[in-house]
C-alpha cells in the first residue's frame, strides 16, 4: 500500500517538475540573453528608473538616495510607483501602473516591503520576481573601511540561482507523517544563471568564476547545474573556472575571505540565500548590503534589510544598503562615472566617522549623514 502510494506520488511530483518547467520554458530568452535593460534616454537626456519607495524606513532612505543622486547629477527620472497589493480574482497582486512602469523602464530601485502575515497573501517580493523572471540575484559584499567587524578583509560577490532549485515550491504529502519537497534544476535554469555569473565577471574585471554546489552527495541534480557551468566556462576562455563543495566554501570564507576576492561564486538558490547571508554578517550585518535582481524582462535593485518598524518615520535610518544597491543599477546600466562618484562619497563618509546613523554606532541623522554625502561628492 505505502509502496503504490509512494509511486503514484512520485509519479505526480515528476510530472509537476515537468509541467513547471514546461511553462517557462515557452518564455525563454535566447541563450545571449544575460539581462534586460534596453531603456534609451528621453528627450530630457534622462534614463527613466522605477522607484518603489516601499514600507517603513523605505520612503525615508528612497528620498536620501533621491538627493544624492540629484545632487551627483546622475541622468535618471524617477518614476515613483505605489506596490500596495490590490486584490484581483480573489489573489493578492500588484497594481497593474506597478508592473507596467518596471516593464517600461526595465530597471527599478526598490525600497523594503513589509509582508503581509496571514493566510491568502503572497510575499510580494516572491510575486516582483516572479513577474519579471528575476533570475539571479547578485549580492557584493565587502568590508567597509571605519566599519569594524572582526574581518576587514571581505569581497565576495555571489550569485544566486533565483528561480528553482529547493524553492521550486514543489511537496506533497506522500502518506501522513512522510513528506517530500522537489529540488528542480534545469539546464535552462542552471544555464542563464551561469552565463550571467561570467558575464558580471568579465564587467566588474574579476577573472574566476566559482561554482558551489554539493554535487559529490546530490549527484543529478547538483551534478547538472556543475556541468552546465562547465559548459559555458568554455564561452568565456579568458574567465578560469573552478569550483568547491559548500561546507568547504563556508569553512574557507570565515577563515580566510579573501581566498575569494578574485572570484564570482555562483550558486543554486538555498545555498545562495544562506552563503550570501553568512558574507553579508562578516561585513557587520544587512544594513550594508546591496542586491540585485536580474531579470529577462527587467532588473530590479533592493537593500536586503527589511522595513525596520521600530525606527520608521523617527530620521535614524542608514540609507547605505540602498544607495550602494543604486550604485549597483547605475553600473549596470553603465553609468560608471556617476556610480564611482557616489561611491566614493559614501565610503569617505563612513570612513571619516563624523555622521554616522545609530546602526553603526554614531549619532547623526539621516538627514546629517545624507548632507555629508553630498558634502564629499566630487564635482
Ligand atoms: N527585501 C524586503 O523587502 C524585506 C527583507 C526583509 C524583511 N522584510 C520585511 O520587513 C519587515 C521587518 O522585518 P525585520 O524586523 O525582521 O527586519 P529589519 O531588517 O526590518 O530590521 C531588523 C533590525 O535592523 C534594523 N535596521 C534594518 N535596516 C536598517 C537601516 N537601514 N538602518 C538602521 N537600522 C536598520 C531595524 O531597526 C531592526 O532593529 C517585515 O515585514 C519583513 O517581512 C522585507
Amino acid at each position: 500500500m505505502l509502496l503504490s502510494r509512494t509511486n503514484v506520488a512520485l509519479r505526480s511530483a515528476a510530472f509537476s517538475a515537468a509541467k513547471f518547467h514546461a511553462a517557462r520554458s515557452i518564455t525563454t530568452a535566447t541563450p545571449s540573453i544575460t539581462e534586460a535593460f534596453s531603456a534609451k534616454k528621453n528627450d530630457k537626456g534622462n534614463y527613466e528608473v522605477t522607484l518603489i519607495p516601499g514600507d517603513g524606513i523605505g520612503p525615508e532612505i528612497s528620498r536620501s538616495v533621491k538627493e544624492i543622486f540629484a545632487a551627483a547629477k546622475t541622468p535618471i527620472e524617477w518614476e515613483e510607483v505605489d506596490v500596495t497589493p490590490i486584490i484581483k480574482d480573489g489573489k493578492t497582486a500588484i497594481p497593474d501602473d506597478a508592473i507596467e512602469s518596471v516593464r517600461k523602464n526595465t530597471v527599478a530601485l526598490k525600497g523594503p516591503l513589509a509582508t503581509p502575515i496571514g493566510k491568502g497573501h503572497v510575499s510580494l517580493n516572491l510575486t516582483l520576481r516572479r513577474t519579471f523572471n528575476l533570475f539571479a540575484n547578485v549580492r557584493p559584499c565587502r568590508s567597509i573601511v571605519g566599519y569594524k567587524t572582526p574581518y576587514e578583509n571581505v569581497n565576495t560577490v555571489l550569485i544566486r540561482e533565483n528561480t528553482e532549485g529547493e524553492y521550486s515550491g514543489i511537496e506533497h504529502t506522500v502518506v501522513d507523517g512522510v513528506v517530500q519537497s522537489i529540488k528542480l534544476i534545469t539546464r535552462e535554469a542552471s544555464e542563464r544563471c551561469a552565463r550571467y555569473a561570467f558575464t558580471y565577471a568579465e564587467s566588474v574585471g574579476r577573472n574566476r568564476v566559482t561554482a558551489v554546489h554539493k554535487a559529490n552527495i546530490m549527484k543529478l541534480s547538483d551534478g547538472l547545474f556543475l556541468d552546465v557551468c562547465k559548459d559555458v566556462s568554455k564561452e568565456f576562455p579568458n574567465i578560469q573556472f573552478d569550483n568547491v563543495i559548500l561546507d568547504r566554501a563556508c569553512l574557507h570564507i570565515v577563515q580566510d575571505p579573501s581566498l575569494y576576492a578574485d572570484t564570482v561564486m555562483v550558486m543554486p538558490n538555498l545555498y545562495g540565500d544562506i552563503l550570501s547571508d553568512m558574507c553579508a554578517g562578516l561585513i557587520g550585518g544587512l544594513g550594508l548590503t546591496p542586491s540585485g535582481n536580474i531579470g529577462r524582462d527587467a532588473s530590479i535593485f533592493e537593500a536586503v534589510h527589511g522595513t525596520a518598524p521600530d525606527i520608521a518615520g523617527q530620521d535614524k535610518a542608514n540609507p547605505t544598503a540602498l544607495l550602494l544597491s543604486g550604485i549597483m543599477m547605475l553600473r549596470h546600466m553603465k553609468l560608471n562615472a556617476h556610480a564611482d562618484n557616489i561611491e566614493q562619497a559614501v565610503l569617505k563618509t563612513i570612513a571619516e566617522g563624523k555622521a554616522l546613523t545609530g546602526d553603526l554606532g554614531g549619532r547623526a541623522t539621516n538627514t546629517q549623514y545624507t548632507a555629508e554625502v553630498i558634502k564629499n561628492l566630487q564635482a
